[in-house]
């Protein structure tokens, strides 16, 4: 079993992310999906599979390719969130965003295309056809109608709005953010033959998407574009936000809260915890 570093892996994680675009050479879609995936991330959602692989005691390299189109799912996520359509953003990842760079029509395609191209990915992730298929239900209804896609709706919908409710502001972050993160993990414990632990780590997952997007709305008023490497735009966009609600104090605690709860759920897995907790604390102070 291989056992390398975050950071080895993640080094490994970067190559095979950009040789898993197959279309021509010559399409500029190509470039421009190329571009985004290029443009760096923290690769959080890779990284979780691979954590739960090596806490079930196995090769985090069997999470590779699943890991490729998840990632690919989220970057995809991130070039349409930023169209002007949307959350009308101009730069990601540190750099323009993928509509200010290749036009509107070329970002909207670019999407497109990580997403099937992801989809493609997952039908061969491993050898068993078995997990090849569950591997992709997870992704697709993590990321589908009723999943990311789904939170992205209530967030526009909810724009301009000033009297929603935490309740309201959690099923929002549940399904934008924490439904692909409960994805990250539900492949890792599918991948490790762990099925009987699937239904905690969706439930962990939520926990963390809750944290996550909290504290991506601290940071959102708390931090410079700079800082952040994206644009800061939920004050212009009106967007509602726990911190909206609640102030910053008590959003921190609540982000706080959540992330607690990932790892109290997580003590109840037959797992070793040591590495996944240790990423929950550097994410729990992230700045970026
Ligand atoms: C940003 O996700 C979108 C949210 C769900 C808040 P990340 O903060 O993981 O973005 P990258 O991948 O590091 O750019
Ligand atoms: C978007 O949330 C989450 C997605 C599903 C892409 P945000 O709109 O808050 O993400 P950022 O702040 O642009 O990264
Ligand atoms: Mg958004
Ligand atoms: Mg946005
Ligand atoms: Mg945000």
């Amino acid at each position: 079993m291989s056992n390398l570093p975050q950071n080895e892996l993640k080094k490994i994680f970067e190559e095979r992310l950009l040789e898993s675009i197959e279309s021509p050479d010559s399409s500029i879609v190509k470039q421009a999906m190329l571009y985004s995936l290029a443009a760096g991330g923290k690769r959080l959602r890779p990284l979780f599979i691979f954590n739960v692989l090596k806490g079930y005691g196995k090769d985090p390299m069997i999470g590779m390719k699943a890991a490729c189109a998840l990632e690919m799912i989220h970057t995809y996520s991130l070039i349409h969130d930023d169209l002007p359509s949307m959350d009308n953003d101009d730069y990601r990842r540190g750099k323009l965003t993928c509509h200010k760079k290749y036009t509107e029509a070329i970002a909207i395609l670019a999407g497109d295309g990580l997403l099937t191209e992801a989809f493609k990915l997952s039908c061969e992730c491993t050898e068993d056809i078995n997990k090849n298929m569950a591997i992709t239900k997870i992704l697709a209804q993590g990321a589908g109608a009723s999943g990311m896609i789904y939170g992205q709706e209530l967030d526009i919908q909810s724009e301009s709005k000033c009297n929603l409710t935490y309740e309201d502001l959690k099923k929002i972050h549940l399904n934008k953010t924490g439904r692909l993160f409960s994805a990250a993990l539900m492949i890792g414990c599918v991948l490790s033959s762990r099925e009987s632990d699937l239904s905690r780590w969706e439930e962990i997952g939520h926990h963390i998407g809750l944290a996550f997007q909290i504290q991506d709305d601290i940071l959102d008023v708390t931090s410079t574009q700079e800082e952040l490497g994206k644009s800061t735009s939920d004050t212009e966009n009106e967007k509602f936000t726990t911190v909206t609600l609640f102030g910053l104090d008590k959003a921190k605690n609540l982000m706080e809260e959540e992330y607690e709860k990932a790892i109290n759920l997580m003590k109840k897995c037959d797992f070793d915890d040591s590495e996944l907790i240790l990423f929950l604390h550097e994410l729990i102070v992230r700045k970026f």
